[in-house]
């Protein structure tokens, strides 16, 4: 069923979360044609952008394909991130809403305040998000996790909505429990009932059941599709189709997944050239091949993916090579 952001329908019950690294234009508007609800940018960094660092705002580039879009912002101070909204006004991007990062653990942010680590400071985080919410002309949206070393939660929700926010992701997870270890989501189930603002979690989502499961425990509106998603796009589209009560989900097999790579290369390689894609794409490649445990030697030809790749005609070679000796 779709739900409002503020003024905005977002029409689909799955989300395509944000991950550094890999939510770059490309692979948001390759996902969008899985239909998920809402996508996210990369987080980008408060200072990178008063320093008007060139590869940070490249990395919120948008055709608008990828819409409805949320720009996700960390920093480690009201004053910076204040700032960085007023540097992002200037560039004139087609987005809908403006998402704060209360979620990354790694210490490289944390240390500087950013992150999870605000979870650990109410006061101020209270007075950082009013002062937001005032400054920006889209709604306001913050992602969480369950809380830094201990589960505050139940704290953080009602604070965020009351500081002004309009949607809230939470990540069932502690910052001590970084991206291992199964999800929480049972400590999620009281929150439909603390917030009136619409809610999504994220954890663990591979599969249709993962999704109908985390949504039946929590309440939340929406569900986010994040390492599950990559490589296996018709996870979001397939997620729909549960959530709509239907069973007629889409299967793979090894050509439309190869197409499917195929295309998000492409769209790589037009977005950041031929060798920062191929970087890119050692890490991601390998995964439109995964769970195909049929296929005898599949795990070759994921490895020579994630070694051997730094051209499209590189790749392409490989794949076919690998499809012709294993007669598919
Ligand atoms: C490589 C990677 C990068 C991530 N980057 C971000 C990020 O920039 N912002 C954010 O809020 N969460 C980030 N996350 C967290 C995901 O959005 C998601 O909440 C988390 O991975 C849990 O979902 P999963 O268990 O289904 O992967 C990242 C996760 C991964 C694996």
């Amino acid at each position: 069923m779709s739900f409002f952001i503020k003024d905005i329908e977002i029409k689909k019950n799955v989300i395509l979360a944000p991950m550094a690294g890999i939510t770059s234009f490309s692979y948001r508007k390759f996902m969008n044609q899985f239909n998920p609800g809402l996508t996210y940018t990369e987080m980008v960094s408060d200072f990178a952008l008063i320093y008007r660092n060139k590869k940070t705002f490249d990395m919120l580039y948008t055709d608008g394909s990828d819409r409805p879009l949320a720009i996700q912002l960390f920093g480690g101070s009201k004053e910076t991130i204040l700032q960085a909204i007023g540097v992002i006004d200037e560039l004139n991007i087609n987005y809908d809403i403006l998402d704060l990062n209360l979620a990354c653990p790694v210490p490289k942010v944390t240390k500087n305040n950013s992150g999870s680590k605000w979870l650990t400071r109410k006061e101020v985080l209270f007075d950082m998000v009013q002062a937001v919410v005032k400054k920006s002309d889209k709604p306001v949206s913050a992602k969480i996790r369950l809380g830094y070393d201990e589960v505050n939660v139940d704290e953080i929700a009602p604070l965020l909505e009351k500081a002004g926010i309009s949607f809230l992701a939470i990540h069932a997870r502690t910052k001590k429990e970084l991206y291992s270890g199964k999800p929480h989501f049972d400590l999620l189930k009281n929150i439909r009932d603390e917030i009136k603002i619409p809610f999504c979690v994220s954890g663990d989502i591979y599969t249709p059941e993962n999704a109908l499961n985390a949504l039946k425990i929590t309440r939340a509106n929406a569900v986010m599709v994040a390492r599950g998603g990559v490589g296996n796009p018709l996870l979001i589209e397939n997620i729909n189709r549960a959530i709509d009560g239907r069973n007629d989900f889409i299967k793979t097999d090894f050509d439309r997944q190869t197409n499917y790579l195929l295309e998000f290369t492409e769209l790589l390689i037009k977005e950041k050239g031929e060798k920062s894609a191929f970087s890119i794409l050692k890490g991601i490649a390998p995964k439109f091949f995964l769970n195909m445990s049929d296929i005898p030697n599949i795990k070759n030809l994921r490895c020579s993916l994630s070694r051997d790749i730094d051209s499209l005609e590189k790749m392409k070679g490989i794949i076919a090579d690998f499809k012709s000796t294993s007669n598919l």
